[in-house]
């Protein structure tokens, strides 16, 4: 393409831009606030409406999500103190097996992303005896045809999909999950 026959294109693209731009302001109708005048129209329809169709009433107080801590759909109330996460250092026992562990300590500010995994940095096997962490466990290794890498399987690349902190906030709902240790011991005393 010559320059000339550049030029004339954009200036072609220039023009047809600023004709609908002309176009379109030409139509907005802004009011004088600068708002558009559709509000006010749409406010006045909004009037004649028809209802919206009725919905099941719920008693006061009857407490519609245990998360809302019994409160009504239309109350706020205070919410709890921000909860800290939990920085033991102790290992947590497992409630089932092949669960994932817990993490014992906090993760403020440990990136995980495509250049770097902090995590990494201490749990993998090569560097787990200098900072004395636990080594990912072999399923970590292990592609989806259960296959060994060299490196970590890109399944278990983000860690905090399957290992969270623990925080020492108060549970919100009720949980009467028992281990089978427990199970088992209750059956045997029956
Ligand atoms: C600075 C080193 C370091 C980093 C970084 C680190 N950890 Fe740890 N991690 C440890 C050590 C040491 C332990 C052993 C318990 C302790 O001392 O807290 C541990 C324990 C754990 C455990 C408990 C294992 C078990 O058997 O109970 C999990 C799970 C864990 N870390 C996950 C993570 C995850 C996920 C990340 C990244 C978000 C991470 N860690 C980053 C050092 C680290
Ligand atoms: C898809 C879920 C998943 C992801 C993602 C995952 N893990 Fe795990 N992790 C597990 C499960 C399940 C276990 C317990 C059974 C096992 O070892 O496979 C475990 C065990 C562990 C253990 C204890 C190992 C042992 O021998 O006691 C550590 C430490 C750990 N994971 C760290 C990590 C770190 C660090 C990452 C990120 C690089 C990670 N995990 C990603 C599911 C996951």
């Amino acid at each position: 393409m010559s320059n000339t026959s550049r030029f004339v294109a954009s200036a072609i693209v220039v023009l047809a831009l600023a004709s609908v731009l002309a176009f379109v302001a030409s139509h907005r109708n802004v009011g004088p606030t600068g708002k558009p005048h559709e509000s006010v129209a749409s406010a006045a329809t909004a009037a004649v409406a028809p209802p919206l169709p009725a919905v099941a009433v719920v008693p006061a107080g009857a407490g519609l999500d245990a998360l809302r801590r019994g409160a009504d759909i239309d109350k706020e109330i205070a919410p709890p103190a921000m909860a800290r996460a939990e920085n033991t250092d102790i290992k947590r026992n497992r409630a089932y097996p092949m669960q994932p562990p817990t993490i014992p300590h906090t993760i403020d500010n440990y990136q995980i992303d495509r250049n770097s995994n902090r995590c990494m940095l201490c749990h993998a096997r090569a560097n787990a005896d200098k900072f004395q962490a636990p080594p990912v466990s072999v399923t970590h290794y292990m592609d989806r045809d259960d296959q060994f890498l060299a490196t970590i399987s890109p399944r278990r690349y983000f860690c905090n999909q399957c290992h969270v902190v623990q925080t020492d906030a108060q549970p919100l709902v009720a949980n009467g999950f028992k281990d089978i240790d427990t199970v088992l011991s209750e059956q045997k005393a029956n």
